[in-house]
């Protein structure tokens, strides 16, 4: 399969949010990776669900919801109605996580778990065949602009053994670049999320199509 690209809003110019993701739905991108954070499970806050409504208005492509938050079970409703395609919550977050899970599924969106840089891939095993997506954080979450974590690749190349028939993605979101996106593809990743290396650049959608066309 063909990796898919998913830029990451948190980096955009938010003095003008439109023409960022009108930038996106003319790249090659596949998806916009939008990050909620709570402030609470991560030391940042970022937006809601005012600004993905907004941008559920304009993008004419999946919205990957990325919640860094705690008791996202609490929310799964509400970003259903704003739009959300696939909403990835934090094994770390959950007590749940399989009930969370099928409530992701029950209001048809397709169900992610994010695990942070500390989490092993082998605590996800039992529960894989109900996810669609496991979100490999590269970083450790809260922030864009931070450095990949070279340890990433054993957990990607790990997690990719134990697919059955390709039943989930693989995603890796943290510090992905032009420079090291080649190798993440190679230790498995179905699924790139890039945020500064995107927008902070001098044209960000030949950042996202210089990625998308790796091979
Ligand atoms: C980090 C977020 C990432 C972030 C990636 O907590 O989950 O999605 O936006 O940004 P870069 O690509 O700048 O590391
Ligand atoms: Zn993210």
């Amino acid at each position: 399969m063909k990796h898919l690209v998913a830029p990451s809003i948190l980096a955009a110019n938010f003095n003008n949010l439109d023409k960022e993701v009108k930038l996106v739905n003319n790249s090659q991108a596949d998806w916009f990776h939008l990050d909620v954070m709570d402030g609470l499970f991560v030391p940042n806050i970022s937006f809601g669900i005012p600004i993905v409504k907004h941008i559920n208005k304009i993008a004419k492509k999946p919205l990957d919801v990325h919640l860094m938050i705690e008791n996202p079970s609490n929310y799964i409703e509400k970003f259903k109605n704003c739009g959300a395609d696939i909403l990835t919550v934090h094994y770390e977050a959950c007590k749940h996580l399989h009930r969370v899970i099928e409530n992701i599924k029950k209001n048809n969106m397709k169900a992610g778990v994010a695990i942070n840089p500390h989490t092993p891939v082998n605590l996800l095993k039992d529960i894989l065949k109900d996810i669609d997506l496991v979100c490999i954080m590269s970083v450790n979450p809260g922030f864009g602009g931070q450095s990949f974590i070279l340890q990433t690749h054993e957990k990607i190349k790990k997690l990719a053994k134990l697919k059955i028939e390709n039943n989930f993605l693989i995603e890796v979101d943290g510090g992905v670049n032009i420079d090291n996106a080649k190798e993440i593809i190679k230790s498995g990743a179905d699924v790139l999320v890039a945020g500064s290396s995107v927008f902070k650049s001098e044209n960000p959608e030949s950042a996202i199509d210089k990625i998308k066309n790796l091979s």
